[in-house]
């Protein structure tokens, strides 16, 4: 599939070339993507919040993973953002693995496959944005990261963060931090024996 040809100035202001808003209108326009229909709040939701992630991300040296990437938020808009870093977008959707190679921007590579499946510890930062409940989610992120890098989970204000806290210390996780809603878990100790668990167990038994 070749990239749409881009159409005018893009509205958002990045030093790199990646034709942000061809991107996303081609998310608005394809179904099963996002629910958003209106280009200026996908502007908001999907690319602007997800670069407010970029000095929490600058903490950390080494390769980034979005889990359960969707339609590429924040992942595109981080790799945009950090051209240097190398960027892993996961989904567990083919379909949605297809759109996203489509749109990589050259320093992001695309894989189909679920986070309990991923080699563990290979990542020094995982971000995830409306990816599953939180217990669920920190489950899912914090075995990719290795010791010394860190999860950051687009959780929301209300998030429960003893929850949180409580999960990712079962998972070699340290005390959550929150900026304005982003959580960041920072790694400290080894995935312990027995994680990941086997796939759809997280959803069905969480660890909070
Ligand atoms: C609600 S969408 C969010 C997409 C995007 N992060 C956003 O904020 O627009 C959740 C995504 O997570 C993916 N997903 C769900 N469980 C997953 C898993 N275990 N591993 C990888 N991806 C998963 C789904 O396929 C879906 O694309």
């Amino acid at each position: 599939m070749s990239r749409p040809r881009r159409r005018g100035r893009s509205r958002i202001a990045t030093s790199s070339s990646f034709p942000a808003d061809d991107y996303l209108r081609a998310v608005v326009a394809t179904p099963g993507l996002t629910a958003l229909r209106d280009i200026d709040r996908a502007r908001e939701i999907l690319w602007e919040d997800g670069v407010r992630a970029v000095p929490l991300v600058e903490r950390f040296e080494g390769p980034l993973v979005d889990v359960g990437s969707g339609g590429g938020s924040p992942g595109v808009p981080l790799s945009v953002s950090l051209p240097a870093r190398d960027v892993t977008l996961l989904d567990a959707e083919r379909r949605k693995c297809d759109f996203l190679r489509t749109w990589a921007p050259p320093n992001a590579r695309v894989v189909w496959g679920r986070a309990e499946e991923q080699p563990v510890e290979s990542f020094a930062v995982a971000v995830a944005k409306a990816l599953a409940q939180p217990p669920v989610a920190v489950e899912w992120c914090l075995p990719l990261v290795r010791v010394g890098g860190a999860a950051i989970l687009w959780l929301g204000e209300s998030a429960d963060l003893d929850a949180v806290a409580a999960v990712a210390e079962k998972l070699g996780g340290g005390a959550p931090e929150d900026h304005d809603g982003l959580v960041l878990i920072p790694k400290i100790a080894p995935t312990p024996e027995g994680f990941p668990r086997r796939p759809g167990v997280a959803k069905r038994r969480p660890l909070a």
